[in-house]
């Protein structure tokens, strides 16, 4: 399989996708949400593929998220769009996909990045990974899928104070929350990922589509919270906060949000 922003090594049963834009913390442009939704498509039908690892290229980033040059100009309407779309392509996607995506968060993985390594099925971290939900500081809140499977997989009350202070946490305080199941040093993490791989790929892959379905159709809601989300992430598109917040990271300097 050839890409341009992602690499697909597939040496059944396992597969590697690697987010290959290291120069830009391996943010996800529209591309390459289009090139996993291709990628994952292609892997999850064939059967000789039974467990498929994500992980960022470079010793710095997993994700460092959305990238932010794509959208800053965006209106209501457009950002509305942008997450309805990424979270049909990719962040739904992976999330109900049939075969099990483990995450290997190498890095950052911030906003879209931390949002796409909730989407998977589970995660494994190295020493130097930090996570969050900077959103707001940019004006603007997690619009693939955030503030629902952050508060599904570390509680409320965390989940609301990470998102409130757009801040990072570590590895220690990730495992500690459940947000990664392991941490290992960054030259082993591949291999350790793979070590787990190999033990999910002894197993049924037909009974392990089954429970990916029944799994995640407890965490199902009558109110949808994704759309839900979806409309308010649009509705920061029209925000003067949202016009400043993402100006200033593109300008390099701190934001000076007006409230309104
Ligand atoms: N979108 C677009 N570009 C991004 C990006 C993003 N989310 N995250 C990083 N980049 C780019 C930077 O603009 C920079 O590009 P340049 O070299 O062309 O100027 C490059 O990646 C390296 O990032 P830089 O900020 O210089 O690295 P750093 O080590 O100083 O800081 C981070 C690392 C992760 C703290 C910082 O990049 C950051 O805050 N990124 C944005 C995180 C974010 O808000 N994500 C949520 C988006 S909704």
């Amino acid at each position: 399989m050839q890409f341009n922003n992602i690499l697909v090594d597939s040496q059944q049963p396992i597969a590697l996708v690697t987010i290959n834009r290291p120069n830009k913390l391996n943010a996800l442009n529209r591309d390459t949400i289009q090139e996993l939704n291709e990628a994952f498509t292609l892997l999850e039908t064939d059967k000789k593929v039974k467990v498929i690892i994500l992980t960022g290229s470079g010793d710095k980033a997993f994700v460092a998220g959305a990238d932010i040059s794509e959208f800053a100009d965006f209106s209501v309407e457009e950002g509305g769009k942008l997450a309805a779309k990424g979270q049909e392509l990719l962040f739904d996607f992976v999330e109900n996909l049939a075969t099990p995506v483990v995450a290997a968060v190498n890095g950052f993985a911030l906003g879209g990045g931390l949002e796409l390594a909730m989407a998977c099925h589970f995660r494994v971290a190295s020493h130097n990974a930090r996570m969050g939900l900077p959103e707001v500081s940019l004006g603007v809140i997690p619009g693939y899928g955030g503030t629902q499977r952050l508060p599904q997989l570390i509680g409320k009350g965390r989940a609301m104070e990470l998102i409130m202070t757009a801040g990072m946490i570590d590895v220690d305080r990730a495992l500690n929350y459940g947000l990664v199941n392991h941490v290992v040093s960054q030259e082993e993490l591949i291999g350790f990922c793979k070590k787990l791989a190999g033990k999910i790929s002894n197993n049924s892959t037909v009974a392990i589509s089954h429970a990916i379905k029944a799994v995640n159709a407890g965490f199902k809601n009558t109110s949808n919270g994704y759309a839900a989300e979806i409309e308010a992430f649009g509705a920061c598109f029209g925000t003067a906060d949202f016009k400043e917040g993402t100006t200033a990271f593109l300008e390099k300097r701190k934001a000076d949000f007006p409230g309104a």
